[in-house]
């Protein structure tokens, strides 16, 4: 009789024990559930953010400076309107942008000295810089839909407005 009560005793702790590991299997399964989804999202919002670091830093380098160009409309016009453009048209669309301001140590048109020793080497050296490129200098300025003729006459223009 005693024998048959301590194993009833018995079973009934084994079942409770075994409940509760059961419930802790559960609740584990559904906390490393929660956790993993966590971690889950968490390393979603970093590939987005370092997707978008990375777009920011490869973004072309021209889209900022055209934003700021107030020359934009102009060069989109002569981009698109191939009459042939004077001198002084192309210089304001396309080369005034780093040439009044000496940007990126362009020499500044009206400068003399920084245009005399460039002018002492030939006119025809000087178009070909010009249309090809030189140093920081991209080929015709960065505009290549336009014509030599008009690159030479957008020199020759700003050689005159700086003898
Ligand atoms: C993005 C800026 C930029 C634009 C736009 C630009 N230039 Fe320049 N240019 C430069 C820089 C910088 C230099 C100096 C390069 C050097 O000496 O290394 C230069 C130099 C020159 C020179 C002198 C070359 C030499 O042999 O010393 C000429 C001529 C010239 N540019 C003409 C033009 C004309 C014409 C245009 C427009 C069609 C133009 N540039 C547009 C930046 C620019």
């Amino acid at each position: 009789m005693e024998k048959k009560e301590s194993n009833g005793e018995f079973y009934k702790i084994v079942s409770i024990l075994f409940l509760i590991i059961l419930f802790l299997l559960i609740l584990i399964a559904y906390l490393s559930n929660v956790f993993d989804n966590h971690s889950q999202s968490h390393v979603e919002n970093h590939k987005k953010e370092i997707t978008k670091l990375i777009d920011k830093r490869t973004e072309p380098v021209g889209k900022i400076n055209l934003a700021s160009n107030p020359s934009i409309e102009s060069k989109i016009k002569i981009a698109a309107n191939h009459e042939t453009k004077s001198g002084e048209q192309v210089y304001n669309a396309v080369c005034l942008a780093c040439h009044s301001s000496g940007a990126a140590g362009a020499p500044i048109t009206g400068n003399k000295d920084q245009w005399e020793s460039r002018i002492s080497e030939g006119i025809e050296h000087l178009y070909e810089q010009a249309i090809n490129g030189v140093g920081v200098m991209p080929a015709k300025g960065g505009m290549p839909s336009l014509t030599d003729a008009e690159v030479k006459a957008a020199v020759d223009y700003m050689i005159e407005e700086s003898n």
